[in-house]
């Protein structure tokens, strides 16, 4: 028997039991390799929609197809072996029904072996997001911003200025605790705000533009690194990725257009 025991994947019910404990890391990853560098620093990665975005260059997250998450859910969870991988589940793949977001959840767990979805919107998910987690099914709220309702909420806009908008929002979030989610992604909502829904629900919170007294944080692993052209306002960078990529390839131009690339040491040499 191998003495080397192996490392247990972090589940949605390990994610669950953090509520109001050890704040909950986690970033996006669409790519294997990019989700080998970050798995042992998270607890869950997400496969967001924000490929659409981030990978493909589209304006909104409308255009992302079940197919599209699916291909890169399973690179993801072929270079993530100990964080939680949680999935998106796309525009179009689950707003009419609980049956239609049944039939996309399932595919997407079944093909790519992750360990949860996501979805969008509050109360009008309640019953979807229940209908979901009663089927083995762990379901991941987001509300706030919920950027596939963009063309409804009038854009990418910080979400619950008004009392009414904060009422509405705390509804939302009450709704999906209550429907059997694990946890939700809060996006772009006030400060108070963040900090009020993660007191009074009791699931863990995950705020992206939300309030540090969130359960824990999510960002766009390439927002972060200084790879995307347009950033929230809250967004730190803690790398500049696209300097690195820009000075590296004008090196490598300029070693080709010189003819010093390859360099001789590096060149293979014919049998002696
Ligand atoms: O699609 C995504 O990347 C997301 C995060 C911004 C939370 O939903």
């Amino acid at each position: 028997m191998s003495a080397q025991t192996e490392q247990r994947r972090v589940t949605a019910n390990d994610i669950r039991a953090r509520k109001g404990g050890d704040p909950i890391v986690s970033l996006t990853s669409y790519h294997a390799h990019t989700a080998r560098i970050i798995d042992p620093l998270v607890d869950f990665i997400l496969v967001g929609d924000s490929l659409g975005m981030v990978m493909h260059g589209h304006e909104t997250t409308l255009p992302v197809t079940l197919d599209m998450m699916i291909l890169q859910g399973r690179a993801v969870m072929r270079g993530a072996s100990r964080a939680l991988v949680v999935v998106d589940l796309p525009f179009g793949s689950y707003e009419a029904s609980p049956v239609e977001a049944f039939h996309s959840a399932a595919r997407i767990m079944k093909e790519t072996g992750c360990g949860a979805v996501k979805l969008e919107g509050g109360r009008r998910m309640a019953e979807t997001i229940r209908f979901l987690s009663e089927r083995g099914i762990p379901v991941m709220g987001h509300i706030g911003l919920t950027p596939q309702s963009v063309n409804t909420i009038g854009g990418f806009r910080v979400q619950g200025r008004s009392g009414e908008a904060a009422a509405a929002i705390l509804e939302d979030a009450a709704a999906v605790a209550e429907s059997g989610a694990f946890a939700m992604v809060v996006e772009a909502v006030v400060e108070p705000l963040g900090r009020e829904i993660t007191g009074k629900v009791a699931i863990p919170t995950i705020g992206i533009g939300a309030s540090a007294g969130c359960d824990g944080q999510i960002l766009v692993l390439e927002d972060m690194l200084g790879l995307s052209p347009f950033v929230p306002k809250f967004v730190k960078r803690y790398g500049s990725l696209a300097t690195v990529i820009e000075s590296s390839v004008k090196a490598y131009a300029d070693e080709v257009r010189a003819r010093t690339f390859p360099a001789p040491e590096n060149t293979y040499k014919p049998k002696a």
